[in-house]
């Protein structure tokens, strides 16, 4: 299961800054339409990027909650915070929140299901935890929609089937609207946020996503060190060449608590 210590909490930061994430953080704060002075739940908060934006649109009468499962993750979350005191972070997972029945006006929860083993479980405890008629915002992408050049075709065959086996769901998008529904959810809206890069730079997202895609395979024994380094290359000679694709859909559910 994929863990995020330190460096790969960091490597997510840089990659999560760049501009079509930023893209992504303006379209999940213009579905939850937060009003000054409301309750917000960011499970999966990670390096606390949509928690300070939202902190700022609910100001100081307001609250933001960041609970993520990561301590790496949950330090550069807290650094980035520290000068607004309306938002406080804490250890803890999705499947548990620590948090009271009805308490939160509005949730966030942004590429974190495809991690989680029990999704239903975790949908449950948001529910629980919003108000009736509390907004939610859940963004998930599908890995099998993603696009790629490559001159090594039979390793990205082997490295992307990998990533399948790797996090529990990997194609959660075509599911969700159901779940939601069976979870109480109403007013259900799904919308595209494709993540197009046609740079290989260092700090994109698909770079540090090729690097964490490759480590996965070589950990479950799909290709060897040798093969994963041959596939990274080729990646970084299709960019020399200005050749380099990629592009994922991100998907964005907004949805009402009945
Ligand atoms: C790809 S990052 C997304 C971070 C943030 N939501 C964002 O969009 O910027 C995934 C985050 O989910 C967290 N995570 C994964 N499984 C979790 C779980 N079961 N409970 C809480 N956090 C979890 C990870 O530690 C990581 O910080």
């Amino acid at each position: 299961m994929m863990e995020y210590d330190e460096k790969a909490a960091r490597a997510t930061e840089r990659s999560y800054l760049e501009p079509e994430i930023v893209r992504q953080r303006i379209r999940t704060l213009d579905a939850l339409a937060l009003r000054a002075g409301e309750r917000v739940l960011d499970v999966g908060c990670g390096p606390g990027l949509l928690a300070h934006d939202m902190a700022l649109q609910v100001g100081v009468a307001g609250r933001v909650v960041g609970v993520d499962k990561s301590e790496a993750m949950l330090k550069l979350a807290q650094q980035r915070c520290a000068h607004l005191s309306q938002v406080e972070f804490k250890q803890g997972m999705a499947e548990n929140l620590c948090a009271e029945d009805q308490s939160f006006h509005a949730l966030a929860c942004t590429q974190v299901l495809l991690y989680v083993p029990d999704v239903k479980q975790a949908l449950s405890e948001m529910r629980r935890v919003l108000k009736p008629g509390g907004r939610i915002a859940v963004i998930e992408t599908d890995w099998r929609s993603a696009v790629l050049t490559s001159n090594e075709q039979a390793l990205t065959r082997k490295i992307t089937a990998g990533w399948d086996d790797a996090v529990p769901s990997p194609n959660l998008p075509v599911q969700l609207g159901p779940l939601l529904r069976e979870f109480d959810f109403t007013a259900i809206r799904v919308e595209a946020i494709p993540v197009l890069n046609t740079s290989y730079s260092a700090d994109s997202f698909s770079a540090a996503m090729a690097k964490t895609v490759a480590a996965a395979a070589q950990e479950r024994g799909l290709v060897s060190e040798a093969e994963a380094r041959t596939w990274l290359d080729d990646l970084k000679r299709l960019e020399q060449a200005r050749a380099y694709f990629f592009c994922v859909n991100r998907f964005l559910f907004s949805a009402v608590r009945a």
